[in-house]
């Protein structure tokens, strides 16, 4: 639309007839109407309400100011009452558009926060338990199922629970294969256990005989890391001791684990060995979880794999320990396992290191 009905003056109005007068307003209307359907002009509303109804120089005010205070008497009254319905059109529009804009923009604002429940969700991948915790968990429900309790205890240890206890004096040769970290700086001499054996001392002073305990937890030795040494690692000790317990005990007890770990196929062999804490000692492998016994690369073509060094608890110990426990009464057995290693030769991982790289691709495949 062209020239702004405001641009026309009163001099031309003044010439009109009151019969010519509804049409000039009628002309502003529709002028009005056209503009307000369009919303290049309704899309910036603040600038459209000021050029209709702004105080000073709407539309309205300038109609008002031009057209109306200086109308002539003979079309005053005319002029004055097509100004109100003019007014009363353009103001009740605005309201009805102002809303109109409003309520298209909520219903905008809900179309963009609707949530489609048919849409299919995210997936978040969620951690599984490691090997490790796996091996730990079976560890323990199968000695838990023949009445072991489990026990843990300090990671950082004195040489005399570490060693002098267990009948590891200074300058033993045992003490050469078991490179310990020292802790240095302490007032006591410290140092981080190379084994979960010192457990047996501690347990055995606070809980007088029987006792039936197991106990997992880290240790450290100064290894070189390689693909099956690593300086950190996780043991399982057990221990039993009472009156009457034998060799023989010992054998079952094993031999029922390694069946419930690996199956009602895997077999049990003991071999002499020797520890400064028992006596006599053994070496328990068990039929290669890989190949099953007839030999491969893992079990070095021997069929077996050593899984646990153990023995009865030599009465040195008891010696040390007191509290009721008597060589001449009693006697028990106790064996020591790496987890790390059982936990590798049932799931057939070959490189210790993964399982502390913590690699997704490799978790993943535990689930
Ligand atoms: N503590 C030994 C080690 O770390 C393993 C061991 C051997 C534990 C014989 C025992 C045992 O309880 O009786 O090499």
């Amino acid at each position: 639309m062209g020239t702004d009905p405001t641009t026309q003056t009163l001099a031309q109005l003044g010439d009109n007839t009151p019969e010519q007068v509804a049409p000039r307003f009628a002309e502003i209307r529709a002028r009005f109407d056209f503009e307000i359907s369009s919303d290049s002009n309704t899309g910036n509303w603040p600038a459209f309400i000021a050029r209709w109804t702004g105080r000073k120089s709407g539309v309205l005010t300038e109609i008002g100011d031009n057209w109306l205070k200086p109308a002539p008497p003979r079309l005053k009254k005319v002029v004055g009452q097509e100004f109100q319905k003019l007014k009363a059109h353009v103001e009740s529009a605005l309201e009805a558009k102002r809303k109109e804009i409003e309520s298209a923009a909520e219903q905008a604002a809900a179309a963009r926060d609707r949530i489609d429940l048919s849409l299919p969700g995210i997936e978040r991948a969620i951690g599984t338990r490691h090997i490790i915790r796996q091996t730990y968990e079976e560890l323990v429900r199968i000695f838990v199922s023949i009445g072991f309790s489990v026990v843990e205890g300090p990671e950082i240890e004195t040489p005399y629970y570490n060693f002098e206890a267990l009948n590891i004096p200074e300058h033993h040769p045992a003490r050469d294969n078991m490179d310990t970290f020292y802790i240095e700086g302490a007032r006591e001499p410290h140092l981080l256990r190379t084994h979960t054996s010192p457990m047996q001392i501690r347990t055995m002073e606070k809980q007088p005989p029987p006792v039936r305990i197991i106990v997992p937890g880290k240790v450290y030795r100064r290894d070189n890391p390689d693909a099956t040494h690593g300086y950190m690692f996780h043991q399982i000790e057990g221990l039993a001791v009472d009156t009457d317990i034998t060799f023989c005990d010992f054998k079952g007890t094993v031999e029922y684990f390694v069946r419930e770990f690996f199956g009602p196929k895997a077999k049990t062999r003991l071999r002499p060995s020797y520890f400064p804490f028992t006596e006599p000692s053994a070496e328990v492998d068990a039929t290669c979880h890989v190949c099953g016994g007839s030999g491969c690369r893992i079990c070095k073509f021997s069929g077996w794999i050593e899984l646990s060094g153990a023995g009865m608890v030599n009465p040195a110990v008891y010696g040390f320990v007191k509290n009721g426990y008597d060589a001449a009464k009693h006697s028990g057995f106790a064996f020591g396992m790496g987890i790390d290693r059982l936990a590798m030769m049932k799931y057939g991982v070959t490189e210790l290191p993964l399982l502390f790289q913590n690699d997704v691709r490799f978790l993943r495949q535990f689930p």
